[in-house]
């Protein structure tokens, strides 16, 4: 059995700033009231037009994280995607990343895990580069949220909160001595599905019910039962937290960096406390982008290691809780 690592991050996010002032011009809204319940200050959106799709985005976030990782594209062995918002219904993204990128016929894998999706990718990669079935794993994990929320006062419970971005990193085999991934876990709850969703357009629903009622936003925007989501996402990221460090021995005061998925600066402030972690033990940065959903962790940390916050040989703890419900944990030697 090898050891996989993280040998290589980036991430990419659209240039439009779509502040939370812009949104009350939008609905009925306002900082205050946004800042307050999520900690939310701006997003990203796309421009109409711009060019960027989560393949596009994605590709751009996995052009950085292997010129990171000093690798050629020929080195990696596959392609790990995570995403909700793909280009088409199908084909997923990953065979988009492959062809932009040149990358021959390497295989090609999709998750659709919503906020977990960057976890359950990472956990997949790692089995593979750990089996030794491939020495370098690509993983990204990108959202185009913006053109399906709704922009009204009736979907500002959801729209309010998330952004567009994309990240992606490169797993590789470890070297000898070399701790890496030391443990992944991933945990579902399907019984809550319906608790934050977007029912079309799934086979449920099928396009003969499109053409003849036209949209219906209960059906084709996201729904979210916000203050039960909450309070299962703060259990939930404190179990799955804590299994992570049962598993490897370890204690809260040993994480240099708990990167959580930004759902909520709320629960992350939530989660700190009640993991009794210093302010410079925890990464967010929903303040600038929003909720990125299963790009938010890639993401973050992609900035966390560019800004300098996240160094080489830092333990490292990632965390995420969502759709489904899905959540999960890994728990590294970065
Ligand atoms: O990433 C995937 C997982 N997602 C999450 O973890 C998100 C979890 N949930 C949350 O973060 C919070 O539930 C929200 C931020 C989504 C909502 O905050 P909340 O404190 O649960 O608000 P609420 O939905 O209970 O609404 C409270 C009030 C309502 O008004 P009334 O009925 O008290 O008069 C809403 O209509 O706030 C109103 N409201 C808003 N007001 C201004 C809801 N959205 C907005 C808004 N601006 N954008």
């Amino acid at each position: 059995m090898h050891t996989a690592k993280i040998s290589g991050a980036g991430h990419y996010v659209p240039e439009r700033i779509v502040t939370n002032d812009y949104l009350a011009t939008i609905m009925d809204t306002n900082d205050e009231w946004i800042k307050e319940r999520t900690g939310i200050s701006e997003r990203r959106w796309v421009e109409n037009g711009d060019g960027n799709t989560a393949a596009t985005m994605g590709t751009k976030a996995a052009k950085k994280a292997i010129a990171q990782s000093g690798l050629e594209t020929s080195d990696i062995g596959h392609i790990v995607f995570a995403t909700i918002s793909p280009d088409y219904y199908f084909p997923g993204c990953g065979v988009q990343v492959q062809e932009s990128l040149d990358m021959g016929t390497i295989g090609a894998t999709d998750i659709r895990n919503a906020c977990s999706g960057f976890i359950y990718a990472m956990s997949i990669a790692d089995a593979f580069v750990k089996s030794g079935t491939y020495q370098h794993v690509l993983v990204v994990a990108s959202e185009l949220q913006s053109p399906f929320l709704d922009k009204t006062t009736r979907g500002r419970n959801v729209s309010v909160i998330f952004g567009d971005g994309a990240g992606a990193v490169i797993v590789s085999k470890a070297n000898k001595g070399e701790k890496g991934i030391m443990s992944c876990h991933t945990h579902a709850q399907g019984k809550h599905k319906e608790e934050l969703t977007m029912k079309g357009f799934g086979t449920q629903h099928w396009i003969g019910e499109l053409l003849e009622n036209g949209i219906d936003p209960d059906i084709h925007y996201p729904q979210m039962n916000g203050n039960f989501v909450f309070k299962n996402a703060v259990v939930r990221f404190e179990q799955v937290i804590g299994e992570a460090l049962k598993k490897n021995n370890m204690t809260s005061d040993q994480i240099d960096c708990l990167i959580p998925h930004q759902a909520n600066l709320r629960i992350a402030q939530f989660i700190q406390k009640r993991m009794g972690l210093r302010d410079d033990q925890v990464f967010n940065n929903i303040q600038k982008y929003g909720n990125t959903t299963g790009a938010s962790i890639a993401i973050a940390f992609s900035e966390a290691i560019e800004t300098g916050v996240v160094k080489r040989g830092d333990i490292i703890c990632m965390a995420a809780f969502g759709a489904g419900f899905t959540w999960g944990s890994v728990l590294m030697e970065y």
